[in-house]
């Protein structure tokens, strides 16, 4: 069935579906789902949306505004909950939350399916059909409700300025009167949404940048934005893209080939972005203890994997870690929460867009779960766990 698109929503009326947005709980999520610009086109859609209060208050978004573009207050999360048809949410709900949803209630939210389990089943518990926007099919019509891209690309911009903030030094080459400061090297492990950001944020700081990557692919590309690339390039190397264009697991000996090549180019760096993940694997182990120590006093790591094991040996959770030869690694986790008005913004925005396909080309309310799309995200419908990668 062809869908209209997200900008051809306005003055078309549906039922009333009412779409709530609750306050985020998770410690350290500044994020909303929903802003006043999304809440005021989801009107224009149709839709009622009731919006708990405080929640774009982590955002800078105030509940006046929400009001404002069109939206109801609630008091609480179960107050706003209990009313949805549909729940938008950042993170997965919590346990109260699922628990003043109706059954047959809609959630889409980055509900993180591999590492959350005992929720994802909680939902199917409640009846709810939950859609993992983690799953969205990276297919064209889809690109503009990616959320993993959407919030991958904030993410690699912010670990270039978190690593920058703790450097003592700067990235840029300068030459003044009392002498010239060299320009940083910075290297970028993995190079998908967030490492490319990466590159080129260190390069408009004037940063000299390297970066390395298992897929082919991004060869061009790290050249393309002014890096090199630096890899094994062997015939492993060659098959390394899944059809859908992530990253496979590598052999013990392709991994032992790369840690060897970049072992001698990590000790001349003076700041590293790890960025390298499989879906529904732990990430990659790319940077060893011995790799740390090699490096300069006052170099700096950044993991951006470490919320899924870490791609640096000695990255731990939500700390920064400083070695013995005074090497700083950052396991700063959700890097999106630190630029919580821009990846809020542009989150509610793949939402919006992923709302256009709950309605009909008539603006009726009635999700078309053989969508592509929609079926590619669902993980939860009619009391089970109906992913098959979740069921595998
Ligand atoms: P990701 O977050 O799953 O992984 C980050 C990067 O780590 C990837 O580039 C991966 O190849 C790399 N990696 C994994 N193991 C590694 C290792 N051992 N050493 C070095 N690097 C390693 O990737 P992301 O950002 O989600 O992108 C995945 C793919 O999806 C890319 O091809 C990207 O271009 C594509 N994509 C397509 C879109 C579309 O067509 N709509 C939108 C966004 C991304």
């Amino acid at each position: 069935m062809v869908r209209a698109p997200a900008d051809a929503f306005g003055g078309r009326r549906g039922p009333m579906a009412v779409i709530a947005v609750t306050k985020e709980r998770r410690a350290g999520e500044t994020r909303v789902a929903a802003t006043p610009e999304t809440v005021k086109k989801l009107v224009a859609a149709g839709f009622e949306v009731v919006v708990e209060t405080g929640a774009g208050a982590g955002a800078s978004m105030a509940d006046a505004d929400y009001e404002a573009a069109g939206a109801r207050i609630a008091k609480t999360a179960k107050d706003a909950a209990g009313k949805a048809d549909v729940l938008f949410k950042v993170r997965s709900p919590e346990a109260d939350e699922i628990a003043a949803l109706k059954s047959g209630a809609f959630v889409a939210a980055l509900l993180n399916p591999y590492n959350e389990k005992p929720t994802v089943q909680a939902l199917a518990k409640a009846g709810v059909s939950a859609f993992a926007m983690e799953f969205i099919p990276r297919i064209t019509r889809a690109q503009v409700m990616d959320a993993l891209s959407s919030q991958a690309n904030l993410a690699g911009y912010r670990a270039v300025i978190e690593a920058a903030e703790a450097y003592g030094r700067a990235l840029p080459m300068m030459m003044t009167p009392a002498g010239t400061i060299a320009p940083a090297k910075v290297f970028i492990m993995g190079v998908g949404v967030a490492g490319l950001q990466a590159i080129a944020t260190a390069r408009r700081l004037g940063a000299v940048v390297t970066a390395t990557d298992v897929r082919p692919a991004t060869k061009e590309q790290v050249e393309s934005l002014g890096a090199k690339f630096v890899a094994v390039e062997d015939e492993e190397f060659r098959q390394a893209e899944t059809s859908g264009g992530y990253a496979k697991e590598m052999s013990a000996e392709y991994q032992k080939k790369q840690a060897e090549l970049i072992g001698g180019h990590i000790a001349k760096q003076d700041i590293v972005i790890t960025t390298a993940l499989i879906p529904g694997r732990p990430a990659p182990k790319l940077v060893t203890a011995d790799q740390v120590a090699s490096m300069k006093s006052g170099s700096v790591l950044v993991d951006l994997a470490v919320e899924q094991g870490g791609n640096v040996e000695g990255a731990r959770l939500g700390e920064v870690a400083t070695t013995a030869n005074g090497v700083k690694i950052m396991g700063v986790p959700n890097l999106p929460a630190r630029i919580s008005a821009d990846s809020s913004s542009l989150y509610a925005r793949n939402l919006l867009a992923f709302a256009g396909l709950f309605l009909t080309k008539e603006g009726a309310f009635a999700p078309d779960l053989e969508d592509e799309i929609l079926k590619a995200a669902l993980v939860t419908h009619g009391g089970a766990v109906v992913n098959p990668s979740l069921n595998a």
